[in-house]
């Protein structure tokens, strides 16, 4: 049988991969927007195990499913065997003879690896402690809808070096633009990953320096799902890292500002920053995930 293609992390998409999902994508909201949607996923199932929570991943999968013709099911930790502990690569033989294709949003990333390895459908990853892969096909499709191609141009990014940092530094790479991290100092983004792309990565512990001439700003919560109980320690950590009109005075005159969402207001963006519309782009950024996501799904069922 042949292996079936997986998206665990971006890097599983060449660079003209990506552009092509990416111009899919706009050409599939402008069909639903049109109206003229077809049904390529007539009678195909999506699986979508979810070990944390979910509005936007969960929705644009399952409404994405439904527009192209297919249908998805919600699959809980709390309520499956895979809460009482069946084994992943058990889950994976069982759902993947039964399904066409998986999301997963979990723990630890080699969760969705093993998943992937005994799956005979392809599996996408909807958020691990270490990528958010999906998203970022949102963000880039976003930028490209406002901008233009990213490529060449200053991304920055102002806060902690988590899950979707990790996604945007593959992204850096993918897209070929510089991206100019902030962070407090603990907080960094996996070494590795910053030594595999020191020539276009940078990281500062000062945020206007990160922000500097950049094209896009983005951020994320100071305490991601499973680190509640850290969530005192990291406010005070991260004070002074609100990505505000003030911070972005330093960035390029026509620069957006993104953030996958949910947002916090008051601690990684000011409420007046996240409403200016002239400079954020977080609903549009939310919207994509759904054509961003049918346009990744199409590519790895081969269609
Ligand atoms: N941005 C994002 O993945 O949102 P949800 O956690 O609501 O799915
Ligand atoms: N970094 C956040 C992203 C939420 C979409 C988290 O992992 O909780």
């Amino acid at each position: 049988m042949t292996k079936p293609r997986h998206f665990l992390t971006l890097e599983d998409l060449s660079a003209k991969e990506l552009e092509e999902v990416i111009q899919r994508a706009i050409d599939l909201k402008a069909q639903h927007k049109a109206g003229t949607t077809d049904e390529p996923f007539k009678n195909q199932v999506l699986g979508m195990i979810f070990e944390k929570s979910s509005t936007r991943t969960r929705v644009s999968f399952e409404a994405g499913m439904a527009q192209l013709g297919g249908s998805a099911i919600f699959l809980s930790s709390r309520d499956t065997q895979l809460g009482r502990g069946e084994p992943i690569e058990d889950s994976a033989r069982v759902l993947s003879r039964m399904v066409d294709i998986v999301m997963i949003r979990t723990f630890e990333h080699s969760i969705v690896e093993r998943f992937a390895e005994y799956s005979r459908v392809p599996v996408m990853n909807a958020l691990t402690d270490d990528y958010h892969p999906c998203q970022l096909l949102a963000d880039i499709q976003t930028f490209v809808e406002h901008r233009g191609s990213p490529k060449g141009k200053t991304v920055a990014w102002v806060g902690d070096g988590n899950n979707m940092c990790h996604s945007y530094i593959n992204a850096a790479k993918l897209c070929d633009f510089k991206l100019q991290i902030a962070c407090p100092e603990g907080f960094d983004p996996a070494p590795q990953l910053i030594a595999e792309n020191s020539d276009r990565v940078t990281v500062t512990r000062i945020p206007e320096e990160a922000v500097k001439n950049a094209d896009w700003v983005a951020t994320d919560v100071w305490a991601s799902m499973g680190q509640e109980d850290e969530k005192k320690k990291r406010l005070a950590a991260f004070a002074g890292y609100e990505v505000n009109h003030k911070l972005m005075s330093h960035a390029k005159k026509d620069a957006i500002f993104m953030h996958c969402l949910p947002a916090h207001r008051g601690e990684e963006v000011s409420a007046e920053l996240l409403e200016d519309e002239n400079i954020s782009v977080v609903w549009d950024e939310a919207e994509n995930r759904l054509h961003a996501q049918k346009a990744l799904m199409l590519f790895l069922m081969g269609k």
